[in-house]
């Protein structure tokens, strides 16, 4: 494994470190900044205005304004998706300084920024951009002499909590639902990566979007997150994040019957059959694992490997995760930066630690990587069984865990014993197979013989402790959409 290089510092520009709301730049009302970290150096960026329950009153105020009386709500819906395409040609413009923007605050590789996370960003703005002038109602043949239809309006005020894993994408899957159906905004990007989100709110000033249309608030999850969940200006919260926050968030919504969606935390399983492409398989469970450094919601986390391949599969596994190259996140070669912050790193280190203490056999990593920033190393632990904590809990990092199984009964039954329901994936020759896990495992979204396969037109959400509704393609524009039904008598 490489040695950790000097991260190098880049974006040149100034950062935005304010909150918008009502289309001004402008300090927290209490004058309080917070700072944010590079974590793969553990120095601070910058400071960013810490936004409270004052300032999250001035932007629900300004996004009420523009979703009641704006120009917003008068515009035609075709014009909102102009907007909505001139936002994706703005961001790819300043595609390169945008992933490195996001690098720099999450501490995921350039590669990953620069390829995966801003293109499936651009994409899912073009995509409901393309949406706006297609949300309409029906008209219905209800009894007598009636002509009876539906509209369906935007659902007002939307507030929307985010996490750090993948800063931009969370805003993009959240603005862009909710800006085709034309509601209003006010974003609370998450404490630990806000710059990004500035950035992009820069960016949508420029698009032409209204004042008040699109507003961002900056600061922690228990004043200025809990204060959006519970004003009564807000009419609806998109979250993600852990699902103890989720809880937390739709008992404080139910005070104002907020309408409330939530994509919430995984234990995901990834089942290979002894019958499996085992290349593919591999490369299949290294991308599903340590991706992102592990911080996916979706991450293949419980990898159940057929017996009669299990040895060898553990055995290529270990291999693999031992070759990734770790270090500078800025080096077009890194594939592994560090964890997002001191507080995911000790997580993940106390996670290891109790799958050694519990018996789990580590046969890659197993510890920290370097001496400076929150790297740690790719870790698979074998000899897992399904009662350990890293077999039940997310531990949202690098830490593989490998469960040896017999047959497809057993593994259903098995790839079910969680809370979680959020992704599954399935590595085998037989279409019998396949369909048996794709019907039987109870999980938003299964990939056969693939993984992270990501589209801005297929819905993503979690069954049971995973989540609450869908995002992404059409579905989400239900989150932000109420329906009216409208009967005129006609005689
Ligand atoms: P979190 O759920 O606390 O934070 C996510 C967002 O919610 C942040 O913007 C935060 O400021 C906000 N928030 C926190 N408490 C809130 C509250 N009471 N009311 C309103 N908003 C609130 O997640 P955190 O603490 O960053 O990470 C803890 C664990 O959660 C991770 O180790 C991981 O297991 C899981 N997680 C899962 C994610 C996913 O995509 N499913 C994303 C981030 C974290
Ligand atoms: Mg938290």
């Amino acid at each position: 494994m490489a040695t950790a290089t000097e991260p190098r510092r880049k974006v040149g520009r100034t950062l935005q470190t304010r909150l918008l709301i009502d289309g001004q730049w402008r300090d927290s009302l209490s004058g309080k900044t917070f700072e944010t970290v590079n974590p793969a150096t553990e120095e601070t960026i910058a400071f960013v205005a810490e936004g409270d329950s004052a300032d999250i009153d001035l932007a629900v105020k300004a996004a009420r304004k523009a979703f009641d009386t704006g120009p917003w709500r008068k515009m035609d819906a075709r014009d909102r998706g102009r907007l909505l395409n001139a936002l994706a040609d703005l961001i790819e413009s300043q595609i390169d300084e945008l992933a490195e923007l996001e690098t720099l605050d999450n501490g995921k590789p350039i590669r990953e920024s620069r390829n995966a996370d801003l293109p499936l960003v651009i994409d899912c703005f073009r995509y409901y951009a393309g949406w706006a002038d297609k949300i309409h109602g029906q008209t219905i043949p209800i009894r007598g002499r009636h002509f009876c239809y539906t509209r369906r309006e935007p659902v007002g005020v939307a507030g929307q909590i985010i996490p750090w894993n993948f800063p931009l994408l969370m805003a993009a899957w959240k603005w862009g639902p909710a800006l085709a159906a034309g509601c209003t905004v006010i974003l609370k990007p998450a404490e630990q990566t806000p710059l990004s989100a500035l950035r992009l709110g820069e960016l949508a000033m420029e698009a032409g979007f209204p004042a008040g249309v699109i507003n961002i608030v900056p600061g922690f999850g228990e004043t200025a997150g809990a204060s959006l969940v519970a004003h009564k200006g807000v009419d609806k919260i998109a979250f993600t994040g852990e699902t103890r926050t989720g809880q937390v968030i739709m008992k404080s919504a139910a005070d104002t019957l907020k309408r409330v969606t939530l994509e919430l935390g995984g234990k995901s399983p990834n089942i290979v059959f002894a019958d499996a492409d085992l290349d593919a398989a591999v490369e299949g469970a290294i991308l599903g694992l340590y991706l992102n450094q592990g911080q996916c919601c979706c991450a293949g986390s419980r990898l159940f490997v057929q017996e009669q391949v299990h040895d060898q599969v553990v055995e290529r596994l270990a291999a693999r995760a031992q070759e990734r190259k770790l270090g500078d996140p800025f080096d077009p070669e890194t594939e592994q930066g560090p964890q997002v912050d001191k507080a995911q790193f000790d997580k993940i280190l106390s996670y290891i630690d109790k799958g050694k203490a519990q018996g789990a056999r580590c046969v890659s990593g197993g510890e920290r990587f370097g001496g400076r920033g929150y790297f740690v190393k790719p870790t698979v632990f074998s000899e897992v069984k399904d009662q350990m904590a890293i077999a039940t809990d997310e531990i949202f990092g690098p830490v593989m865990q490998v469960l040896r199984f017999r047959e497809m009964d057993e593994v259903i039954t098995r790839a079910n014993t969680t809370d979680y329901g959020l992704a599954a994936a399935v590595w085998t020759r037989d279409i019998k197979k396949a369909h048996a896990i794709a019907e039987s495992v109870r999980a938003g979204t299964i990939w056969v013989n693939c993984y992270d396969v990501f589209d801005a037109a297929a819905p993503f959400g979690g069954f049971k402790t995973s989540g609450l509704g869908r995002e992404l393609g059409e579905k989400a524009l239900d989150n932000y959409t109420e329906l009216k039904t409208v009967t005129i008598a006609l005689d």
